[in-house]
């Protein structure tokens, strides 16, 4: 896992190993951040911390070097970014293709970078959401995976937003973990393939939390009157 903040994410992960809801082994938390509230939560849990100082290093390179070298320490599945404020160069990103993910809070490829919940309030728009994508070299436009989407209220802003987001974030990495691990997932030809079969959409969250692969209700819309009869 890689974190620069407050870690609610790196929290939610912990909190489904620890119920065994999920089968996750947490091999690393690592920052640029030393003073990353995520790092004490990692080392509560007893999970390994690392901070790589970007001061101690010349160049983007060899610090994505440094960094590559402490993520193959832990020889992890999967590298998880969440809330990683830092953009990684071309050949880390290429090492890792097809198993590195990050959560983003936009409904990409709307709202790429930062400050996604007032560009969606200033466009007037009526829905926003979070999405968890492959990280490929270009910032926030890998192949999608999956997303959720919460309706924009009458006088938003962008705390109420993030305050609403950001627990059913939880649910969607949550989900996206449980994918990798009931599912092979794989980036073939830049599409995401789950168990070999191609989709060209990402999958929604479904409104009990988990990701829709078979047409279930997807997250805030009314129960379906057909269910009823
Ligand atoms: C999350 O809201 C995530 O969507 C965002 O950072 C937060 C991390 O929260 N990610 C980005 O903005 C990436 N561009 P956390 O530190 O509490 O897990």
């Amino acid at each position: 896992m890689l974190l620069s903040g407050r870690g609610s994410n790196l929290a939610a992960m912990i909190g489904a190993r620890d119920s065994a809801s999920l089968p996750l082994d947490i091999c690393s938390a690592i920052s640029n951040r030393n003073t990353a509230k995520g790092l004490e939560i990692a080392r509560a849990a007893g999970i390994p911390t690392v901070f790589v100082d970007p001061a101690s290093y010349p160049d983007r390179q060899s610090y994505d070097q440094e960094l590559g070298r402490q993520i193959q320490e832990s020889q992890p599945d999967l590298i998880v970014l969440a809330g990683f404020m830092r953009i990684l160069g071309p050949e880390l990103v290429n090492q890792y293709r097809g198993h590195i993910i990050n959560l983003h809070p936009s409904l990409l490829p709307k709202y790429t970078g930062l400050d996604t919940y007032n560009r969606a309030l200033s466009a007037g728009d009526t829905h926003y959401g979070a999405s968890i994508h492959f990280v490929t070299p270009e910032l926030d436009a890998g192949t999608l995976i999956g997303q959720v989407t919460l309706p924009i209220e009458a006088n938003d802003t962008a705390e109420g937003m993030a305050n609403r987001l950001q627990p059913i974030e939880h649910l969607l990495l949550l989900a996206s973990l449980e994918l990798f691990s009931l599912h092979t997932v794989r980036l073939i030809d830049d599409m995401l393939n789950i168990d070999g079969i191609a989709h060209e959409k990402p999958l929604h969250m479904a409104a009990d939390g988990h990701f829709a692969l078979t047409g279930s209700q997807p997250w805030g819309q009314p129960e379906s009157q057909d269910k009823a009869r």
